[in-house]
């Protein structure tokens, strides 16, 4: 591991889920924002990373399933020793899980939706945090609009595994606090992504009447990752075009 940064060495972020979509949208605008960027999937990162590089900037791709804590946290180790240690964490690796009424909803899918968004939120910041601690540190995790309200056409697991995150972001600011880790989430309302295309959404119950931009999360993610979010921490970010308004 490595010591305290150096005032002029360039700060690295780690950015789950960032094959594509929000992940990716985040994982660029924070090279945008003059962080090196480690581009971590389960999938395959390589472009991402190309546009990444394509911009001048730096970044490397890791690939880990978030379920499998072993494997995240040598992923995250090895990109830790090569960024020179780590400063940002987001947590934006996610599964829909089918759409379905608690009634028919099996073991697998309840399994899979809980193992990817809410263990593996929490794998992946356990994986990080001894490098965060070295000086201080931003975790970020995306969750949901469904993890305030439910969720509107999402199944029963999955609202309940955002709001599962969203409760353990405000675990974490709690006890990390002390050693200068800074921890929130986003909960973003519906983003034209991979995840939503194809399923006939429609924005009607949206008051801004269109989905949110993958852009447009990677915006709020980028200033929690900033110096002017320096006295922010436990919160919640709803970023949802006023689908949920607490
Ligand atoms: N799109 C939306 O409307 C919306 C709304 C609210 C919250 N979210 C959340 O935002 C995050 C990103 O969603 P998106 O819309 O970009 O979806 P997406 O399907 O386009 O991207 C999800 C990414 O997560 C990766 N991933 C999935 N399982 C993984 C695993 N086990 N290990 C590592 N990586 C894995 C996928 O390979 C993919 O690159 C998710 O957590 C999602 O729940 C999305």
């Amino acid at each position: 591991m490595t010591g305290p940064r150096e005032q002029d060495q360039q700060t690295h972020a780690v950015v789950t889920g960032a094959a594509q979509g929000i992940g990716a949208a985040i994982a660029v605008g924070l090279a945008d924002a003059g962080h090196a960027v480690t581009v971590l999937d389960v999938k395959d990162t390589a472009e991402t990373v190309r546009s990444i590089k394509a911009a001048g900037h730096s970044a490397a791709g890791a690939q880990a399933d978030v379920r499998d804590r072993d494997a995240v946290r040598a992923a995250i180790d090895a990109a830790s020793e090569r960024g020179g240690g780590l400063d940002v964490l987001v947590t934006c690796a996610g599964i829909y899980g089918a759409v379905t009424t608690i009634d028919e909803l099996t073991q697998a899918d309840l399994d899979s939706v809980l193992g990817v968004n809410l263990a593996g939120t929490i794998w992946t910041v356990q994986a990080a945090l001894p490098h965060l601690r070295r000086r201080g540190g931003r975790v970020v995790c995306v969750g949901s609009v469904a993890g305030r309200n439910g969720g509107l056409l999402s199944g029963p697991h999955y609202g309940a595994s955002k709001g599962g995150v969203h409760a353990f972001v405000r675990w974490l600011a709690k006890t990390e606090a002390g050693n200068g880790i800074l921890a929130n989430a986003i909960a973003p309302g519906p983003i034209d992504t991979p995840m939503l295309q194809g399923r006939g959404y429609t924005a009607d119950a949206v008051p801004l009447r269109r989905f949110g931009r993958a852009e447009e999360i990677a915006a709020v993610a980028v200033f929690l990752a900033s110096p002017g979010a320096s006295y922010i921490t436990g919160t919640v970010v709803d970023a949802n075009g006023g689908s949920f308004i607490g």
